[in-house]
């Protein structure tokens, strides 16, 4: 091939222009590992608009329901080339838990976390108790066998909401007699979005999503059935906030008790030394 001065040089450019895409083809051959791989496409996470709703219908117990936290998040994971399993899904942990039931002058009941209230633990895992270190397993993760030959894509997604029950009654009486007089609570919470080798145990985490339930009750118990209870500002939550770094989970967050099996009923009286109404189940 003959070539003038400029072909030259344009004959070069051209070569050194596929040497380049050369090297970038072979960076992009070698295998990236699950850690480099994996796209969160989308997360949402939202609390209802909706106010939390009182039940009076009970001649026993006050039931209220709390609007619910969601959160929603689209994965892709390209082909695995490896014989990995990966779970994808949602772990939550409770930061912080105020839950206090107000008795007048005679006292309130408290659901307490003892560690957590003592500053020993930042977090105590809210897993279904049966699946950890998961929320759950049903649209709470996406397990992936390796190797895959496609692009495995999907969503997974959790909800969380409110809904106990509070005697009218002081707990550790037999009287029925309504004292009830206010209802305060308030938890925050660290949701992660978290894939796990269930060989190596290796985990990563992709996102995280902070929330807050508070609420604030006050009843008249001298009042007729129906007509005793008032929400109270925040009647609509604050919004749960996806952070821009991800937190670190705690090994709490992991593993058990759960919140549910670790959690005591407190009977803290206006006078007098407080007494343990349920003990945890842990
Ligand atoms: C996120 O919310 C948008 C708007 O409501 C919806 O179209 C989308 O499907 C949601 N994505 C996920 C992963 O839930
Ligand atoms: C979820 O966990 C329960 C309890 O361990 C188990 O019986 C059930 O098969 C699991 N379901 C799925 C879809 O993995």
């Amino acid at each position: 091939m003959l070539l003038s001065p400029a072909d030259s040089k344009t004959f070069l450019w051209i070569l050194f222009i596929f040497n380049a895409m050369g090297c970038i083809q072979s960076i992009r051959c070698k295998p990236k590992s699950f850690r480099e791989s994996i796209i969160v496409l989308e997360v949402n996470s939202s609390i209802d608009s909706n106010p939390t709703s009182i039940d009076e219908s009970s001649g026993v117990v006050l039931r209220y329901r709390t609007p619910h936290f969601r959160a929603s998040a689209r994965v892709l994971v390209p082909p695995v080339a490896g014989k990995e399993t990966w779970t994808v899904g949602w772990i939550q942990a409770c930061n912080h838990m105020e839950f206090y039931n107000n008795y007048g002058t005679k006292g309130m009941s408290s659901w307490e976390l003892p560690d957590l209230r003592e500053g020993k633990i930042q977090a105590i895992s809210d897993s279904d108790g049966v699946n950890y270190p998961w929320y759950g397993n049903t649209t709470e993760t996406c397990t992936i066998v390796g190797p895959t030959k496609k692009d495995t894509k999907f969503t997974i997604s959790m909800n969380d909401n409110f809904y106990p029950s509070v005697t009218w009654g002081v707990p550790v009486s037999d009287s029925n007699l309504p004292l009830l007089s206010s209802i305060w609570r308030d938890q925050s919470f660290t949701t992660w979005l978290v894939a796990i080798n269930q060989g190596s145990g290796e985990t990563l985490v992709l996102q995280t999503v902070r929330w807050r339930m508070q609420l604030h009750i006050v009843i008249d118990p001298d009042k007729p059935l129906g007509q005793r209870a008032t929400l109270m500002e925040p009647v609509i939550q604050e919004q749960p906030q996806i952070l821009g770094k991800n937190e670190p989970i705690p090994t709490n967050a992991m593993v058990k008790p759960n919140a549910n099996d670790a959690q005591v009923l407190m009977w803290r009286p206006g006078v007098g030394e407080p007494i343990v109404v349920i003990p945890p189940k842990y």
